[in-house]
Order: C-alpha cells, then sequence, then structure tokens
C-alpha cells in the first residue's frame, strides 16, 4: 500500500508527553478524501487516552477526533467534496456499513465494530488510526462531513464530538419546545448541550459544582443553574427534568439527579465509562418509571444533520485557540475544569514549528 509521511503530535508510550513524531498515511484510495487539518479541537477522552484511563492503548497514540480542514486531494470515486471545499471529519472513520446498526445510520453502534478516527483498528494498513493532532488526514468520502460556510471555523471543531455527542440524544429523546433539560457538567459537552437544547426550543438549566461558570451559564442560554453541591437548590427542582444529559468524566453519585428527573424521564450517561458508586437505588426509578441510560456520539447522518442545524441557527462552539506545542498545559488545565468551554489547536502551528 503506498503511503505519505506526515507529521503528527502524539506520545509513544503510557505517562509519556505528547511530542511531534511521524506517522504514515494511506494514498488516496478509490473513494477517499485528503483534508489539510486545519484546526482540531481537544476532547476530554483524548486526554482519558493518553493517561490510560480506558485500559491498554496502542502506541504511538496520535489522539484528535473534532477536525475540520480543507479537500486537498479526492480518489476517481468521491462524489460528494472536491479539492478546495471544507471539510469535517469526526469520531468515526469507517465501520462495516453491512450490520444492522449501520443500515440504520447508526454506525457508532455497529455490531462488527465501528473505526474510531485514532487507536482503532485500521483495516487498510492493519496497524491502527491516527487522529487529527496531525497535518492531514485520509478518509472515506461516507465519513466526511460538510461544514456549514457562515461559521467560524475553529469554533466547529468541537461540533464534531462535543456537538454531535449532545445533539444525539436530544434527538433521540424527542426534546422540542416545551421540554425541560437539564446538563450536568459545564465543560466542552456541557456547553454545547446548553447551545443545542436553547436551539431545539427546550427549557434547560445547568447543574454545576462551579459557582465561577454560573453568569457563562446564562449567557451561553441557560433558564437556570442549579449548584449540585446545595442541597436546597437540589430540592427545589424536585420531579422537574424531562431528560437529564450527564457529560460528568468521573465516577460520581447519580442518585440525587434521579429525584429531579419527572415521570417518565431519563438521565443520561455521556461521560463517565464504568461501574456507578454508591450503587444506583432502583427505588426512585420504579416508583416513577424513571431510566438511566447512556449514549455514544452519532451517526455519520445526524452529525451531518446537526452541523446543518448549527448552520441555520448560527451555532458553534466558546473556543480558546492553541498552539500544538501547549497541549500538556490545555490538559492540566482541563484536568482542573478551567476550560471555557474548548481548546481548539490551530494546526498551522506544527507546521511553523521550529
Ligand atoms: N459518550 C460519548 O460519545 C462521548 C463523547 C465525547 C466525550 N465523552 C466523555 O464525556 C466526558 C466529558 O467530556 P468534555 O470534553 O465535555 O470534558 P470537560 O470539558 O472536561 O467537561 C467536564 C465537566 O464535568 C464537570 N466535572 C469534571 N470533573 C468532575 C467531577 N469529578 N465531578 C463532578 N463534575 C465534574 C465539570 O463541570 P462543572 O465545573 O460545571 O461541574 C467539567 O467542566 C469525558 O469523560 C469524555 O471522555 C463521551
Ligand atoms: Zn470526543
Ligand atoms: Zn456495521
Amino acid at each position: 500500500m503506498d503511503t505519505k509521511k506526515v507529521k503528527a503530535y502524539g506520545t509513544e508510550a503510557l505517562g509519556q508527553d505528547l511530542k511531534e513524531l511521524d506517522i504514515s498515511r494511506r494514498a488516496v484510495l478509490e473513494n477517499d478524501v485528503e483534508i489539510e487539518i486545519l484546526y482540531c479541537g481537544v476532547c476530554h477522552s483524548d486526554m482519558h487516552h493518553v493517561h490510560g484511563d480506558w485500559g491498554k492503548e496502542k502506541y504511538p497514540l496520535v489522539p484528535g477526533h473534532e477536525i475540520v480542514g480543507r479537500v486537498i486531494g479526492t480518489g476517481p470515486g468521491v462524489t460528494k467534496l472536491k479539492i478546495g471545499d471544507l471539510a469535517g471529519v469526526g469520531c468515526l472513520v469507517d465501520s462495516c456499513r453491512t450490520c444492522e446498526s449501520c443500515k440504520k445510520d447508526l454506525e457508532q453502534y455497529c455490531l462488527n465494530g465501528s473505526t474510531v478516527t485514532y487507536g482503532g483498528y485500521d483495516k487498510h494498513s492493519g496497524g491502527h488510526t491516527f487522529g487529527g493532532y496531525s497535518e492531514k488526514i485520509v478518509v472515506d468520502e461516507q465519513f466526511v462531513l460538510k461544514v456549514p460556510l457562515n461559521l467560524d471555523l475553529a469554533a466547529v471543531a468541537p461540533l464534531l464530538c462535543a456537538g454531535i455527542t449532545t445533539w444525539s440524544p436530544l434527538r433521540h429523546w424527542k426534546v422540542g419546545k416545551g421540554s425541560k433539560v437539564a446538563v450536568i457538567g459545564l465543560g466542552g459537552l456541557g456547553h454545547m448541550a446548553i447551545k443545542l437544547a436553547k436551539g431545539l426550543g427546550a427549557d434547560v438549566t445547568l447543574f454545576s459544582r462551579s459557582k465561577s461558570k454560573e453568569k457563562d451559564a446564562f449567557d451561553l442560554g441557560a433558564d437556570a443553574v442549579v449548584m449540585s453541591t446545595d442541597k436546597n437548590q437540589m430540592d427545589a427542582v424536585s420531579s422537574k427534568f424531562d431528560l437529564i444529559i450527564d457529560t460528568v468524566p468521573y465516577i460520581h453519585d447519580v442518585n440525587p439527579y434521579i429525584s429531579t428527573l419527572s415521570i417518565d424521564g431519563t438521565l443520561v450517561l455521556v461521560g463517565y465509562l464504568g461501574g456507578l458508586e454508591p450503587i444506583l437505588n432502583s427505588v426512585p426509578l420504579i416508583m416513577g418509571r424513571k431510566s438511566v441510560a447512556g449514549s455514544l456520539i452519532g451517526g455519520l447522518a445526524e452529525t451531518q444533520e446537526m452541523l446543518d442545524f448549527c448552520g441555520e441557527k448560527n451555532i458553534v462552539s466558546e473556543i480558546e485557540v492553541i498552539r500544538m506545542q501547549d497541549i500538556k498545559q490545555a490538559y492540566d488545565r482541563m484536568l482542573k475544569s478551567d476550560v471555557k468551554y474548548r481548546f481548539v489547536i490551530d494546526m498551522a502551528s506544527l507546521k511553523n514549528q521550529q
């Protein structure tokens, strides 16, 4: 297989800092699009992978799945995009395309295992995939999104993961005008959840531990803010919400939020992966026909729907643009919830590195 050397930023072992390294990308195949990456968002998942939070990783690990850039090459079979177009790539770069999930546009739940943008099995190279902390990426056109032209490109990048991960549950649980939605945690996912739920016409409440974020939440469109550490404030929203999107990345007690769900309400976990502690109490679930659910990113059609919606409603992420070389400080700040509200890497900094 023909390959090209591409400059990237990644880590070669657990515990090592990210640094500049070379990776190989396949030369453009029949249905491939080659994209010069202009911006890449920094998702908390990138940090989970680098820190080994989710088990054994494949190295070198090149994170990044909030990718926007410009098309610089196309295979002869490509019809959707042409050289010069803007393009986006999210968390998936392939799937089997034939299973029941794929046939329903739910590639994220591919029964044969979708190919994630980094650390996934790359059927072309036989190795693993490399993400967007790099100069270029080559992706089958079916997994490339069209980017609205009216939006700030750097601020579009986080829509490719933070946007779709919150959009998908909002759509699945049919949020619309009059729905009462709450969001737990004001970070990358949380701030997009507020904007998108507001865009769909919902009444939106933020649950946060951070008093300092209260004003920002209102500026982002929240109708109310509840300090999750204040029992009186929690009691005041008892039985209120149709849908709660829980974006908290680490283990936390979900039980206090269940009592804020209305009858038939659902709390959907999108952040933390793993066993819940303390134990989830079934009594309020049974007494109120309430659900606790999970949700993973979104399919390609749904991602395009979200991008088009953002184009129409002028919705983008709130971002802080950083250089590739500042990624360690960005991770350190993300760990302290000190991000307003998504870091986005200007990939020109990788090219211009001394
Ligand atoms: N399901 C999916 O498909 C999917 C997709 C992308 C990301 N994720 C995951 O979603 C999670 C959130 O990602 P993100 O990029 O939005 O992260 P983020 O920007 O770091 O935001 C997380 C927010 O959660 C709150 N928080 C952080 N630590 C907490 C703790 N120990 N206890 C309670 N609250 C805490 C903070 O909000 P306050 O300061 O307001 O409390 C923080 O701003 C990560 O675990 C990520 O891996 C899942
Ligand atoms: Zn992500
Ligand atoms: Zn499939």
